[in-house]
């Protein structure tokens, strides 16, 4: 089953691949020329029934990185439509196939729709994200409650710095579309590290009441992981506050704390 987002000139399309990872897919429309773009192809199948039921025209493929469930499909959907790829330069050693690279601030069109590229690294070298109006398609960089490991050729300090002075400039109305739902594992991670006799601790036990696991999460947006994601507010003495090992935390520099952050968070 898949979501439709609908905006007034341009619609996206989102579901959750079957898998432990809970990748989750997307593709955007413009509606005049019903043109699309494939983000980060790993559900071939699902993939096709959304453009043969909604009449859609590939034009490109687009990756936010090169991990292996993110481009698992690049070939068959360029074949298959005779279309590009568009994916940050960093890929040329990562792929056996042509694409053509782009950089920050790159806008590319797609019918009369365009989107933005931002360089977002850290996750891994070659992350970009993806801006179509007041959506961000943001793969592994942010989660909900969350941000994207660093295991894989990934550096945490990269990766702070794309949060701190990146993705949290957004404006707040900005809907985060990232690569994978964890936001429940997030905020289970997020109540294990705070005290529970806190405002905030019931606030994030409302956001677990979840009924369907299975179903792809609520949008957040930008002010939402400005209160709830810890790894945006590790900054903030008042977010110290509410840890339980506050003494862990307080002596560090704040890129310290995001590394620290991140490491419990690997261990949870
Ligand atoms: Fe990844």
């Amino acid at each position: 089953m898949y979501e439709k987002i609908e905006d007034l000139e341009f619609n996206i399309y989102r579901f959750l691949v079957e898998n432990s990872d809970k990748n989750i897919n997307y593709l955007i429309e413009c509606k005049q020329t019903k043109k699309a773009i494939i983000i980060d192809p790993l559900d071939k199948n699902q993939i096709l029934e959304i453009i043969s039921k909604n009449n859609l025209i590939p034009e490109l493929v687009i990756n936010t990185h090169a991990h292996p469930d993110h481009i698992k499909y690049n070939s068959f959907f360029m074949n298959k439509y005779q279309i590009k790829l568009r994916a940050h330069d960093l890929c040329k050693d990562l792929f056996d196939y042509e694409f053509d690279n782009i950089f920050e601030n790159d806008v590319i069109k797609f019918g009369n729709q365009s989107i933005k590229i931002i360089h977002t690294p850290g996750h891994c070298p070659e992350h970009i994200s993806i801006i179509l109006d007041k959506y961000i398609f943001c793969g592994d960089t942010v989660f909900n409650c969350g941000a994207g490991n660093v295991r894989f050729r990934g550096d945490c300090s990269m990766l702070f710095r794309t949060i701190h002075h990146k993705m949290k400039n957004l404006p707040d109305e900005f809907y985060l579309l990232p690569g994978h739902d964890y936001l429940m594992n997030n905020l289970n991670f997020l109540k294990n590290i705070i005290h529970n006799d806190t405002d905030f601790y019931n606030e994030i036990i409302k956001f677990t009441d979840v009924k369907d696991q299975d179903k792809l999460s609520e949008l957040k947006d930008i002010s939402f992981e400005k209160l709830y994601n810890p790894f945006f507010r590790i900054d903030e003495l008042s977010f110290l506050d509410l840890l339980k090992n506050k003494e862990d935390f307080q002596n560090l520099n704040i890129e310290e704390r995001f590394k620290l952050l991140r490491e419990m968070r690997d261990e949870f």
